[in-house]
């Protein structure tokens, strides 16, 4: 017995894509939508209930540009050179993953809505061990993932992004984040272009599983 349709429940996860091509860049995204998505990421787990997550939503559009320009520092000629270096080893997946990672880098100010999930850090020691870790992170991937879903069920779609992070401060400086805040990405978010979406080649699972014991 399933509890919920398992077709509709199975394609959602398995057919939520990084967006980045298929962002619709014309269509208004209205802030209702945005809010409905972030109250379910309220549902997401968090190490000791601690419920740390903050989000930080960008419309305006000068703060975007603002962002974008800051992203692309961020991305430099590394997709670029990815790209290539992924084409002449002949893997095609990878070179079509960075040919859009650099598009999106290209369009990011055009993209309706950025969205900054962040989690409250300032109860950590300056350099904590890396046992501390997936507890932070642990407390934040999980709802930006319910996020990610819950768009996808509203026909929009985003990608986890990372590269504006190696500019941190300038970005927490041009939003008002304080100290003790982490940002821990940008989503882009917007329509998409058309709603079929497939799932992507991934290796067999059991590649990648290990059952009572590594080997
Ligand atoms: C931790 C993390 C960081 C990522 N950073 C970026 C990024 O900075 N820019 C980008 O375009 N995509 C980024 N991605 C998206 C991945 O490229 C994407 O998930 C991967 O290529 C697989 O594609 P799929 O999600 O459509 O299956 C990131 C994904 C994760 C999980």
């Amino acid at each position: 017995m399933s509890v919920y349709d398992l077709a509709t429940t199975d394609a959602l996860l398995s057919t939520t894509r990084a967006v980045r091509k298929r962002l619709d860049l014309k269509k208004p995204v209205p802030d209702q939508v945005i809010r409905e998505c972030l109250e379910l990421t309220l549902q997401a787990p968090t190490g000791s209930n601690r419920q740390g997550w903050r989000w930080v939503v960008v419309t305006d559009a000068d703060k975007r540009a603002a962002l974008a320009d800051l992203y692309r520092k961020g991305v430099g000629s590394y997709l670029k050179e990815s790209g290539e270096q992924a084409k002449t080893e002949g893997r095609a997946q990878d070179g079509r993953v960075y040919d859009s990672a650099q598009y999106l880098a290209d369009h990011l100010q055009e993209v309706p809505v950025h969205v900054i999930p962040c989690i409250v850090v300032d109860h950590l020691p300056e350099n904590p061990p890396r046992r501390v870790w997936p507890g932070v992170m642990g407390s934040i991937m999980p709802a930006v993932w319910s996020f990610q879903l819950a768009l996808r069920a509203r026909g929009l779609g985003s990608a986890l992004t990372t590269l504006h992070l190696a500019y941190e401060k300038e970005a927490a400086e041009l939003l008002g984040i304080p100290d003790g805040i982490m940002q821990c990405g940008l989503l882009p978010v917007a329509y998409t272009i058309g709603t079929e979406f497939k799932p992507a080649k991934r290796p067999p699972l059991d590649d990648v599983l290990h059952w009572n014991q590594w080997s």
